[in-house]
Formats: structure tokens, C-alpha cells, sequence
């Protein structure tokens, strides 16, 4: 069985559906408000762990019934979470998702208990990254404890995939170093080269200057029409499936997960295994909420 480690963040997130955004200064009635299990990292490890993969998950929660109840689908799904800490001081991060009538989205984040993970945690979950086949991060917990646990992967033979998000400009070069496989969005990959997204050549251009920064495998997800992988002189385009879009919330922490459980160690399926996780994200994207609708392996066929 494969084995996974995710390291990132844990967030309640709580949906507010309006029709379009407000505008500034502008007052608007929302039509709903709930709350879902959210934060990029949990969301990609649920992912990877129904797509079938062994899962350990390193990441920090705050004590209070929120932090309970994230805990409980932890467990329910079986993802092993003894690198989840508790912090007493922090509050749990928290998301709140501003849903308009379309299923895009915009998002604000309280970091909270996901901002105080340390190097320090990371060396103690060692052990369990080295013995990984695989390690996923995205930025919305610190930089440094990315790096570590990356030292760790790479010193280890452990496959790296960092998923850019939310854009950031001026990654460390350091963590690219150490990067395999870098997964952004189109919104992510401009903020790393600067190259805006919108045709295959900018794809292939964007992908180029990744490779020129030290990493070897890019795979760019553009939303409903699909994703782009390059591996220099190899590279292809992957359609998405045509569904009908309720909210795209998690969408790509389900593409990462479910490619990170799908993908070969020598990466000669990458593109099954993104055919795969698409799949999965098109399931995702069909209800709102974000944990809640990430499909289990059995419900993924292609
Ligand atoms: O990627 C989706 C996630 O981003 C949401 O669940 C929200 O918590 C934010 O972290
Ligand atoms: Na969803």
C-alpha cells in the first residue's frame, strides 16, 4: 500500500452563499451560512487516504469542540493523525468562503493554530516521513517546516509534491531545490513565474522556467478545462470532465491527493494518475462543502 505524509493546514471552514460578491462599501443579504471541515492539508490527506493510500497527517489544532469534531472525521477516515498536536493558545484556523450563485469562490483565512507548527514538530514525525513514499505540502502553514520536512523527504528518497497554495511570490529556492513535483493552479503558477495562463504555449513557457528553477515535473490544474504536466520533453494536456459545478472548494486538494495515491514512484503513469484525480475533482466540485465532498476510490471510476 502506498504510504503518504501530508503536512498542512486544518481549517473550519464556514460557507457564506451569496449571489456575487459585494461590491465596496455595499451591504447584501447572503442566502445561507454553514460550517465544513476545510484547510488544504486535511483536505488533501482525506483525499489521499479515500483514494486508498496509507496517511499520516502532521499539522496543529486548537482545543475547543471545533477542533473535536475535525478530529472525529480524522479518525472516521481512518487517516493516522499522531502528528497532530494540539495547541492550547491557538484557536483552530478557520476559512470563511464567500460562494456566489456560479460555485467560484473567494476565501479568507484565519491561520491560527496552523501558523505555530514548528521545526521542531517536524523532526519529531522524522521517522514517519522517511519511511513515506510520498510527501505533500502547500503554504498554509510555515515555510520552514515545509523546508525541514522536505530536507528530511529528499535525504530520505521520499517523493515531493508542493502544491503553491495560496499564491505566493518569491518561494525560497531552497524549497524548490528540494521540490519533485510542483502542482499550482494557473493563479499560483503566475505568481511564481509571472507568466500569465491562458493557452498551452503559456504552459509549456511556465513550465520551462519551472524546470529552469530545479524542478523536474510541473503540473499545472487550470480549473474546468483540465491539466498540464511537463516533464521538459515529454508533456501533455488531460481534459476535465464536463459536470455540472456547485462549488469548487477543494477541488484541487482532492486533484493532489488522489494523484499523490495514484502516481507510480517512477512517474510513468503521471498521466493515468491525473485522469484519476481529476476524476475525483469532478466529483468534489457537484456539492458544497470541502471534506465532506471528496469521493471515496469506489466512486471513482474511469
Ligand atoms: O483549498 C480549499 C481550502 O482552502 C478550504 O477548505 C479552506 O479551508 C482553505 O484553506
Ligand atoms: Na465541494
Amino acid at each position: 500500500m502506498k504510504k503518504i505524509v501530508v503536512l498542512g493546514s486544518i481549517n473550519v471552514d464556514t460557507i457564506l452563499n451569496i449571489d456575487r460578491l459585494p461590491l465596496p462599501g455595499e451591504t447584501m443579504a447572503m442566502h445561507d451560512r454553514s460550517t465544513a471541515g476545510g484547510g488544504k492539508g486535511a483536505n488533501q490527506a482525506i483525499a489521499a487516504v479515500r483514494a486508498g493510500a496509507d496517511t499520516s497527517f502532521i499539522s496543529k489544532i486548537g482545543k475547543n469542540h471545533a477542533a473535536d469534531f475535525m478530529l472525529d472525521t480524522f479518525k472516521d477516515d481512518g487517516l493516522k493523525i499522531d502528528h497532530v498536536t494540539e495547541d492550547e493558545k491557538a484557536g483552530t484556523g478557520k476559512a470563511y468562503i464567500l460562494l456566489d450563485a456560479k460555485g467560484q469562490n473567494s476565501i479568507l483565512i484565519y491561520g491560527g493554530a496552523n501558523q505555530t507548527i514548528t521545526v521542531e514538530d517536524i523532526r519529531k514525525a522524522k521517522a514517519t516521513i522517511a519511511e513515506a513514499d510520498c510527501l505533500i505540502t502547500e503554504f498554509e502553514t510555515p515555510l520552514e517546516a515545509s523546508i525541514e520536512a522536505f530536507k528530511i523527504a529528499k535525504e530520505n528518497g521520499v517523493l515531493t509534491i508542493l502544491n503553491p497554495a495560496p499564491a505566493k511570490q518569491n518561494i525560497p529556492a531552497e524549497l524548490l531545490k528540494l521540490t519533485d513535483i510542483i502542482v499550482p493552479n494557473e493563479t499560483e503558477a503566475e505568481a511564481i513565474t509571472g507568466i500569465k495562463v491562458d493557452d498551452r504555449q503559456s504552459m509549456e513557457n511556465v513550465s520551462n522556467k519551472l524546470h529552469t528553477m530545479g524542478i523536474k515535473n510541473v503540473i499545472i490544474t487550470v480549473g474546468a478545462s483540465g491539466s498540464f504536466y511537463s516533464q521538459g520533453e515529454r508533456n501533455g494536456f488531460v481534459n476535465a470532465y464536463k459536470v455540472n459545478t456547485v462549488d469548487t472548494t477543494a477541488a484541487g486538494d482532492t486533484f493532489i491527493g488522489y494523484l499523490a495515491a495514484k502516481l507510480d514512484s517512477d512517474l510513468s503513469n503521471i498521466e493515468e494518475a491525473m485522469k484519476f484525480a481529476s476524476k475525483a475533482s469532478s466529483i468534489t466540485v457537484q456539492t458544497q462543502g470541502a471534506q465532506n465532498s471528496i469521493p471515496h476510490v469506489r466512486d471513482v471510476e474511469i
